[in-house]
């Protein structure tokens, strides 16, 4: 028999289990996604020994257009798996009301830890533009090695000669 506890215990989960579908409509929530990668040349930019991150701490951060260089008006946190990526849900897309970029936050791989500015934040963008997912991707973010790899040199000037210089 089920006790009046037991009732309030299951229409509590009910409850839960309602906000959390109905504040995830494709309308009003996103996730925003992502990698964390450890720049093992230091070069800027992404390599064939670049290796991902995980448990790098990134955090999405929301400010109001009025205010884009000043105050976060919310932000969420997350941290990368494996294959170092990440991926951060946020409720109530605002669309252009708000400017939001993901930061890094820290790395726990020794050695891997300086962050670059100018790559340590992506922006994220909201209005969706008639995209039917709720998936915004960011562009990757690395942390630099203290120590560039033995072989960088011979990798990144190969990766000149193959591409040639850019005008
Ligand atoms: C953090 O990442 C995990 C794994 O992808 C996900 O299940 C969780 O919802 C994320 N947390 C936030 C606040 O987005
Ligand atoms: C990366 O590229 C360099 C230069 O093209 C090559 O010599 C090296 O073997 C590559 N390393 C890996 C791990 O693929």
């Amino acid at each position: 028999m089920m006790t009046a506890a037991m009732t309030m215990r299951f229409a509590a989960v009910g409850a839960v289990a309602l906000l959390l579908v109905g504040g995830c409509t494709a309308d009003n929530c996103f996730f925003v996604e992502g990698e964390v990668y450890c720049d093992t040349c230091r070069a800027g930019f992404v390599t064939n020994v670049t290796t991902p991150i995980q448990g790098a701490k990134v955090r999405l951060e929301c400010r109001h257009f009025m205010t884009a260089a000043g105050t976060v008006e919310r932000s969420a946190e997350n941290v990368t798996d494996a294959a170092g990526n990440y991926k951060i849900e946020l409720k109530d897309n605002r669309g252009s009301e708000e400017v939001c970029a993901v930061r890094l936050l820290s790395s726990p791989v020794p050695g891997c830890t300086e962050i670059e500015k100018g790559r340590d934040s992506a922006p994220v963008t909201l209005v969706d533009a008639g995209l039917a997912t709720k998936v915004r991707r960011a562009s990757a973010l690395g942390f630099l090695k203290a120590e560039p790899l033995p072989n960088c040199g011979k990798i990144l000037s190969d990766l000149a000669l193959s591409t040639g210089p850019s005008y």
